[in-house]
């Protein structure tokens, strides 16, 4: 036992514990799941009554995680007033929009909970300090979301 607390104040001493931190905002929204690239009949069976020709709307929330070490003075991992204002800057030209018609990256992109947490990932990855930015999660309802972290895949 005292082996092993020893060789954590070791450890503690050389190193900084990296902690998660998540704010959440929100947007409202309205958007239709249609591709252009799929028959009319072919989208109606794939996205169902969100094929909806003239749209509905998402009260959306996002949580945005930025991990990293707590500064040593301030106990911050970063200030959250500075997340909170690049969220709301990420998140304004969304707000009381129509996401296929208003915002440009959903013109050929379907405006799916995936591919919004992507564009929000996309747009505040560019304001936060490099390596900070975790994860964004993007809650359509109450009911669905969707996370993501930055991997892609071949
Ligand atoms: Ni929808």
């Amino acid at each position: 036992m005292a082996l092993n607390n020893h060789s954590l104040d070791e450890k503690a001493k050389n190193t900084r514990p990296m902690v998660y931190i998540t704010r959440k905002e929100s947007f409202s929204a309205s958007h239709r799941l249609h591709s252009a690239k799929l028959s009319e009949e072919e989208n109606r069976s794939i996205f169902g009554k969100c094929n909806n020709k003239n749209g509905h709307g998402h009260n959306y929330t996002v949580k945005v995680t930025v991990c990293g070490p707590a500064d040593p003075i301030t106990g911050m991992v970063m200030n959250l007033t500075d997340l909170k204002k690049h969220m709301e800057s990420v998140l304004q030209p969304l707000d009381h929009k129509n996401l296929d018609m208003d915002v440009a990256f959903f013109a050929d992109t379907c405006s799916t909970a995936e591919n919004v947490a992507v564009y929000i990932w996309n747009n505040l990855s560019k304001l936060l300090p490099k390596g900070l930015l975790y994860e964004v999660k993007v809650n359509e309802t109450g009911k669905n979301s969707a996370r993501y972290r930055g991997e892609r895949v071949s």
